[in-house]
């Protein structure tokens, strides 16, 4: 795996690929790399001839700076993971390669960006387009791919590409989930024994909420029932458990074409999201 800290080389190298007629593949991660990740490689070397991968944490999206201080960066183990992977590439910058001082940025797209995440997190899709944006004029993929498990990231980052008329096919790959349900994360590193036991109780109510809809529940009472289950397990402080249009993300109702119930809560200490689609 060839290994690049810098735009000009990484961009470079990748030209010469391109020229050469290859189709780049591209997986955008922040590092502490696990099986979702992998997953994301793997479909990524399905449908191009050179995958890179790039690990940055990337400061404009954490609005809470302890939690970047605390965000995983065990980069020997991941280059181990991606040489395992086959990963053609890797692009690891250091923030200064990546932003000169007093940056601006801001792109307009509605209310998508203040919805469920929004209100918790705010301006974090801003930093997140900022960097997804400058990743792609640097790597200039064919295909970029992205996880499910942040569901409303896939819809902003596919707006982006809209609006601003980017040359880059999206794919969105299924959440990888641990044998007892637990969507993967990074952030599942921080959580306790204990925390790790009621973190269950999220993708519990994301079945319990598929049931319900797939029997013909109403969707008002499916999502007070999985806010309750969730409200009653200790040490879980529940942020919001939504049944959302899969393309607005406002409310769903019964003439929504997709439908996903998305799901929010701090276990301990930790926050975790996790999502699934119920139509
Ligand atoms: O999903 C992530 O890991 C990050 O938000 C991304 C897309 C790599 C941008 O920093």
């Amino acid at each position: 795996m060839k290994i690049f800290t810098t735009k000009n080389e990484v961009s470079q190298y990748l030209h010469q690929l391109k020229s050469a007629g290859k189709t780049v593949g591209f997986v955008p991660t922040m590092g502490a790399l696990h099986q979702g990740h992998l997953s994301l490689l793997a479909q990524a070397q399905q449908q191009a001839s050179v995958v890179v991968c790039s690990i940055f944490v990337n400061p404009t999206q954490f609005n809470d700076p302890k939690d970047l201080d605390k965000y995983p960066r065990p980069i020997e183990a991941d280059i181990q993971k991606l040489e395992q992977a086959g990963c053609d590439v890797l692009f690891n910058p250091a923030v200064t390669e990546m932003y000169a001082d007093n940056e601006n940025w801001h792109l307009d797209i509605g209310e998508l960006e203040h919805l469920l995440e929004g209100k918790f997190r705010p301006g974090h899709y801003q930093g997140v387009m900022q960097v997804v944006h400058k990743l792609f004029d640097i790597v200039k993929p064919d295909l970029a791919f992205f996880g499910q498990k942040d569901y409303q990231q896939v819809m902003v980052i596919s707006r982006m590409i809209s609006l601003l008329g980017l040359p880059v096919k999206l794919v969105m790959c299924p959440i990888e989930r641990e044998a007892d349900g637990l969507a993967m994360s990074s952030r599942n590193i921080h959580l306790t024994a204990d925390d790790r036991l009621h973190s269950l109780v999220l993708s519990k109510a994301l079945i319990q909420a598929k049931t319900g809809f797939d029997g013909g529940e109403a969707l008002t009472n499916i999502q007070q029932q999985a806010a309750d289950l969730i409200s009653h397990e200790p040490g879980t402080q529940l942020e919001y458990f939504e049944i959302a249009d899969g393309e607005t993300l406002r409310e769903a109702n019964s003439s929504s074409n997709s439908i996903v119930a998305l799901v929010a809560a701090r276990v301990g200490n930790t926050r975790l999201i996790d999502n699934v689609i119920i139509r």
